[in-house]
């Protein structure tokens, strides 16, 4: 950990061994049920009639978000207002960044203004730990490249761990686009680290076989074998650019051979279905099953909500516990 930028906690009073959160490779399965202990926590916190906390007042977030999102951006922006932070945040359309300020130029003038925390969407994979080497900040990942996505991993375990009762054993199955899935990486990260296994399945064009050693995962290039005996079937965005590469026939012949489909729900009445979003109806899943009560898909988004706030209380600075 010594030469590593996700360098110990400062703060002595956090069980969290990091001070930044940039991937889940290095959190441990104790840190990660205390990240979703404290999560649970504000959870109850946004059932309220008043939604609001103190906690984070004092402290400045800013969120920098170069490439487009609804979910991550909004609940990180709300976690923070929830926690009464100050919120500022950038994209990149609207910065400097269009006139070719480089991305460190750009954080350390973010972090000249007394920013405390600095969350962080961004093309190229490994950005957040480059910003983590090179400023003082606390350092958010919110999605970079095909790397990593911690808080959307984090905020899928939290909403499994509603309807289960151990990881141990628990089968999950990932369904789409693994190669090019931040979501995927982190979720084998952080369910692996739980205890539970994971079957990865996509088109064989879209499905890094290497994974299944380096990451102590089943492959399979067949929907139907991924959802036997799953619990929690997990499909991911086709991101519809990648056609032109040949990655997929056509849509509809994707949708033929891995979407989820009403039948699917059927033939495995226990199945849940998580999907991170954004939806693309009718081609990942089926549009009646995006609709399904056992698809579990709006409650990721409320619980992103909560695991920010528990992400931002648990490593931001001078915080005061009330
Ligand atoms: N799941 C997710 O990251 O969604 P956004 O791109 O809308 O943030």
């Amino acid at each position: 950990m010594a030469d590593s930028p996700d360098t110990p906690a400062v703060d002595a009073d956090s069980p969290l061994r990091h001070r930044h959160l940039l991937d889940l490779s290095t959190y441990d399965a104790d840190e990660l049920r205390h990240i979703l202990d404290t999560a649970q926590e504000f959870r109850a916190v946004l059932d309220r009639p008043i939604r609001q906390v103190p906690t984070l007042q004092g402290t400045t977030v800013a969120s920098l978000f170069f490439e487009p999102s609804t979910r991550t951006k909004l609940s990180f922006g709300l976690a923070a207002g929830r926690l009464s932070a100050e919120t500022v945040s950038l994209s990149k359309s609207g910065s400097s960044v269009k006139k070719g300020e480089t991305l460190k130029d750009t954080a350390r003038n973010v972090e000249a203004m007394k920013v405390d925390v600095v969350v962080l969407r961004h093309s190229s994979p490994g950005a957040p730990h480059f910003l983590a080497r090179c400023t003082d900040s606390v350092i958010l990942n919110a999605g970079d490249g095909a790397h990593a996505h911690p808080t959307q991993a984090l905020l899928d375990v939290l909403t499994m761990r509603e309807h289960i009762d151990t990881f141990d054993g628990l089968n999950v199955s990932i369904i789409g686009d693994i190669t090019h899935s931040r979501v995927a990486r982190s979720n084998v990260q952080a369910l692996t680290t739980l205890g539970a296994n994971v079957t990865l399945c996509g088109p064989a064009t879209m499905l890094p076989v290497e994974m299944e050693r380096a990451m102590d995962v089943r492959t399979t290039t067949d929907l139907d074998a991924a959802l036997e005996g799953c619990d929690i079937a997990m499909a991911l965005r086709i991101q519809m650019e990648r056609q032109d590469e040949g990655l997929f026939p056509s849509i509809r012949e994707y949708h033929m051979k891995f979407g989820i489909t009403p039948d699917h729900l059927r033939r495995h009445p226990n199945l849940l279905i998580m999907h991170p979003g954004p939806v693309n109806r009718g081609v990942e899943l089926a549009n009646d099953v995006v609709d399904h009560e056992r698809a579990i898909i709006l409650s990721q988004v409320t619980n992103g909500v909560a695991l920010r706030m528990a992400i931002l209380y648990l490593l931001a600075p001078q915080r005061t516990d009330g």
